[in-house]
């Protein structure tokens, strides 16, 4: 029998850390929770994206009353930042959330595992590490790539 043990790396900052571009790129992620479409769960996500050519893309959670029909702000931002910009790698992305008292977390939202997969695949499609900036309001969890929120990942690469 062996053992691994994974480890992941990745920084805490508080907001006043931050560099001017991520904070902005914050910001907006900040904002977009308040166009969250989340009538059922009342848990208002909003993520930025900032792509290679400088263009901050943002989305959020949209919800169905049929429930899984609703997407997550993470694949909603990646979705469309893919599709409007094909060939813009995304180089960090933020997020940001809100509880039903409209109170934004303290501690950094974890993104769900189906959007960490999506991340994933939006790294390895540009062959670019995509940062990641998980805002709390007690602190900003910073990660160098998707890796990180992903260990033993499944991608292209598995079925050759
Ligand atoms: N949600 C996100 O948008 N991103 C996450 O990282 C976690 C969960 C949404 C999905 C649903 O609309 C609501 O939050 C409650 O799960």
């Amino acid at each position: 029998m062996k053992e691994l043990n994974i480890q992941i790396a990745l920084k805490i900052y508080e907001y006043e850390e931050l560099s001017v571009s991520d904070r902005e790129l914050v910001n907006a992620a900040r904002e977009a929770t308040g166009r969250s479409y989340a009538p059922y769960s009342h848990f208002s996500v909003g993520a930025a994206a900032r792509l290679a050519n400088g263009i901050i893309v943002t989305g959020t959670n949209q919800e169905n009353a049929a429930y899984p029909s609703g997407l997550c702000a993470e694949r909603t931002t990646l979705f469309y930042a893919n599709s409007q910009y094909p060939e813009q790698a995304v180089e960090i992305l933020a997020i940001a959330a809100r509880n039903e008292r409209g109170v934004f977390l303290d501690a950094p939202i974890p993104p769900c595992g189906a959007c960490r997969q999506v991340m994933l695949e939006t790294e390895k499609r540009f062959n670019h590490p995509m940062r990641i900036l998980l805002y709390g309001t007690k602190g900003i969890y910073e990660l160098k790539n998707v890796g990180g929120l992903l260990p033993l990942s499944f991608d292209a690469s598995a079925m050759e």
